[in-house]
């Protein structure tokens, strides 16, 4: 098959280099001409781990380009995919689809042939009607179809993702489309992955409820855990207690700062927009999403409380600011409020981050980036663990004990043994764990 790709951000780039990897003709389109360039010179413009060599690989065998020229790539696509960004809208939460519907103007003077042109954009319920409009009346002699196809990849292990889905929601009423997605999708179907083909509407809907529910599955334990710690429990025995009744679920249990990340802070955001223009109040998303941003600042708050109430003059390092490991992303990260929070409060930052120190420059101001771990604790009043990269994990206590200037570890993410802290001499707190 052969598939243009719109957009090469993040989902772009990724979904067009496993398109490729799975046997597919892929050219993936930009209007960014340096990112075209540097994409052609083999330098990934995201911090994705295993990207880079599955772009080379499949650019050598000579079924993935790049181009910032759509024409030809159209023309001969049997699919045609939308992976423009849909950030939200200032002032209102929506998302904003002027990248969508200026790519779907675009495509429609190009379309030759059946072709099937895909939603990957997080994209409200509608929209895809939207699109065929637009195309409709661009061109109204185009033989397409619009497809919703929403992605579920995770930043960090998004290959994977794509590669081994739990399922691929597939939503139009058109029988022929269908059977070019199967064809794209093939190496999954072929390992049984479930292909859920559904309305447009519905498929654009499940993007977002999945989303949801993952958000207030997070904001739902770290409720837990604030009580967890109000009553002397252990919140990760608690999400072992739960997790393991399969209707719940194990995963997305981890008690922390609160989500942020590229998804679900836009996505809550928007869904919540979507039941207001339905006139469908959605309480448990709005609760969602006021919860966790409250948490984000809470965190600045356990962090001064723990250090007894007045942090004005003492330093104190940061390790992590990404939103999540594996990961350069800083958007709606908990770090962002948590430094903001403490600086206000007069205290001074020294931070590290494995990848995202050059993206949160941008955003904080004031702080100090340190070259390592050891480096941002140095002469620290306290250590605060806000991503839970693996290097962190794994650091070298007895180094950390006689770096910091006072023994203060407050640990965001759950990654140290309360005990063992303790009996190391460390003045330990973590979240939702009262031993
Ligand atoms: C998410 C969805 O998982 C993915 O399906 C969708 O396509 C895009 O949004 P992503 O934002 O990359 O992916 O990261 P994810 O691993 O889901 O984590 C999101 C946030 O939730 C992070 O801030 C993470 O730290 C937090 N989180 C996750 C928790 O606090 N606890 C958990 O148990 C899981």
């Amino acid at each position: 098959m052969r598939v243009a790709m719109i957009g090469t951000g993040y989902v772009g780039l990724v979904s067009g280099a496993c398109f490729a990897d799975f046997g597919h003709v892929v050219t993936c389109i930009d209007k960014d001409a340096a990112k075209i360039d540097a994409l052609n010179n083999g330098e990934i413009p995201i911090y994705e781990p295993g990207l880079q060599q599955l772009v080379a690989k499949n650019v050598d065998e000579e079924r993935l380009f790049f181009t910032t020229d759509p024409a030809e790539a159209i023309r001969a696509a049997d699919a045609v995919f939308i992976a423009v960004g849909t950030p939200t809208r200032r002032g209102d939460g929506h998302a904003d689809l002027t990248y969508v519907y200026a790519a779907s103007e675009e495509i429609a003077g190009l379309l030759e042939g059946f072709t099937v042109v895909v939603t990957k954009s997080t994209v409200p319920v509608g929209t895809g009607d939207e699109v065929e409009a637009i195309i409709r009346r661009t061109n109204p002699a185009a033989d397409f179809a619009v497809v919703s196809n929403p992605e579920f990849l995770r930043e960090g292990a998004a290959i994977n993702d794509f590669k081994r889905p739990d399922r691929v929601v597939v939503g139009t009423d058109s029988d022929e489309a269908v059977k070019v997605m199967r064809e794209l999708y093939r190496p999954l179907y072929l390992n049984e992955t479930p292909i859920i083909v559904t309305k447009r509407r519905t498929s654009e809907l499940i993007k977002y409820a999945a989303n949801a529910f993952l958000a207030a599955k997070i904001t739902f334990i770290n409720e837990i855990a604030d009580l967890c710690e109000a009553v002397g429990a252990n919140v990760q025995e608690v999400s072992r207690g739960i997790g393991l009744d399969n209707r719940i679920g194990s995963k997305f249990l981890h008690a922390g700062p609160g989500y942020g990340g590229s998804c679900f802070p836009k996505d809550t955001l928007a869904l919540s927009r979507i039941g207001t223009d339905a006139g469908v109040e959605l309480k448990i998303v709005n609760s969602v999403i006021e919860v966790n941003a409250a948490r984000k600042k809470n965190m600045a708050d356990k962090v001064i409380e723990f250090m007894g109430g007045d942090v004005s003059g003492k330093t104190i390092a940061m390790l992590g600011l990404a939103f999540k490991p594996n990961t350069d992303d800083m958007r709606d990260a908990p770090s962002i409020d948590i430094v903001s929070k403490l600086q206000a409060s007069g205290a001074h930052i020294r931070a590290f981050d494995p990848a995202s120190m050059g993206e949160a420059a941008h955003i904080m101001e004031n702080v100090l980036f340190c070259d390592g771990p050891y480096h941002a604790i140095e002469n620290s009043e306290a250590l605060v663990i806000v991503t839970e990269w693996d290097q962190f994990r794994a650091l070298d206590l007895d180094r950390v004990i006689s770096s910091l200037r006072v023994p203060n570890v407050i640990d965001l993410r759950n990654i140290y043994d309360p005990g063992d802290m303790t009996a190391r001499g460390f003045r330990y707190t973590s979240v939702g764990r009262s031993y």
